[in-house]
């Protein structure tokens, strides 16, 4: 398939033959990215999944809660693990303990914003500590025997903005790949993401840079495309309630017109999750999971509201799944009497 958007040459790793053609990137996400949502995705265009990051320490000390996040074992498709900690030798550690695990590459977190992950100065809090975090990546490019990549952000604050430092070091140290999410930790998930930076390191990097924030439909992921040249974008929030985010990207990268899916299609796409979550967690967690995809799933119909509303009063997957099968044989979210509500 030529590609419709003009993206710089980079090189690639002779180790990940298919680096040339992923673009679409499902972001990881805690409390989102398991396994049946990463189904999903791809099954709509997401050429990679990454599971929710999960903290080195927990892995090295056994920790049950932190071994289940990484559900990667016989999964179809290619998925990539990521790890956060501030401790080389923790990380280092993790790295060996997850090679028995399927993954195609493991990637590290350098951009979590969160209070609890940056107190223990992992995530976002190493991009002030750059000797630290040459340790961490040294330790755990040393253990792995999966390609390593990292996601970074632009920097600590506007006053220590270091995303090509960091970038360029982890070029050196063999990342075949580096992510960037155009904020700063101080920005959190505030205001526009920065995408004259991505730009920046695109130009900057001969190997891949992955553009991340803000992509949420066919037009912004080409505009992202457009602007920076990067080889491929990974998408987060957009793409919670919305897998058809990745076939609009797919769209666009086919140069095909995009066939939005009947109400009817999505809410089998939905039924589909709840049972895939269910069938993963059980029944108390799964379908307590998947509600951060049904708030937003109809967003914006008439009558998603009433739907929402009528889906959550359900205490059961069962009883969650006919709401929206009810919905699907009506062909519309609203009951009779409902049209015109707003979602
Ligand atoms: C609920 C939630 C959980 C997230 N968890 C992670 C995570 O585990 N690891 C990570 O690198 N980024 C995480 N992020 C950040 C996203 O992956 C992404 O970088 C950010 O949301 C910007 O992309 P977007 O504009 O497409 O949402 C999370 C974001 C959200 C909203």
């Amino acid at each position: 398939m030529p590609d419709r958007l003009d993206r710089k040459p980079v090189r690639l790793d002779p180790r990940l033959p298919w680096l040339a053609r992923t673009r679409r990137f499902l972001s990881p996400m805690a409390g989102v990215t398991d396994r049946p949502f990463r189904t999903v995705c791809r099954r709509f265009g997401a050429d990679i999944g990454f599971c929710e990051f999960v903290s080195a320490t927990g892995l090295t000390y056994g920790g049950e809660g932190s071994w289940k996040l990484v559900d990667t074992d016989g999964e179809q498709g290619l998925v990539g693990v990521q790890i956060f900690g501030s401790d080389p030798e923790h990380m280092g550690q993790a790295a060996r303990l997850l090679m028995d695990h399927q993954m195609d590459v493991l990637d590290i977190n350098f951009g979590c914003p969160v209070k609890k992950v940056v107190r223990k100065c992992g995530g976002s809090a190493l991009l002030a500590d750059v000797p630290l975090l040459e340790r961490i990546v040294r330790a755990v490019v040393g253990a792995s025997t999966v390609p390593v990549t990292a996601k970074i952000r632009t920097g600590w604050d506007e006053d220590s903005v270091n995303y090509r430092e960091v970038g360029l070091l982890l070029q050196e140290l063999g990342l075949p790949w580096v992510t960037l999410h155009g904020r700063t930790r101080a920005q959190l998930y505030t205001g526009e993401a920065d995408w004259d930076r991505i730009a920046d390191l695109v130009a900057t990097l001969d190997i891949p840079v992955i553009g991340n924030g803000d992509v949420t439909d066919g037009q912004s992921y080409a505009r992202l495309v457009r602007h920076t040249r990067c080889h491929g974008v990974m998408v987060a929030r957009g793409a919670i309630g919305n897998p058809w985010l990745f076939a609009q990207m797919r769209a666009v990268d086919e140069g095909t017109a995009y066939d939005p899916p009947t109400f009817a299609a999505m809410c089998e796409v939905l039924i589909e999750h709840i049972r895939g979550e269910v069938a993963a967690k059980g029944e108390r967690i799964g379908s307590q999971t998947v509600r951060k995809h049904v708030a937003r799933c109809f967003k914006g119909r008439p009558g998603a509201a009433h739907l929402r509303k009528a889906v959550f009063a359900e205490d059961t997957s069962e009883g969650m799944i006919a709401v929206i099968a009810a919905a699907a044989a009506r062909g519309e979210p609203a009951l009779a009497g409902e049209a015109g509500r707003d979602g």
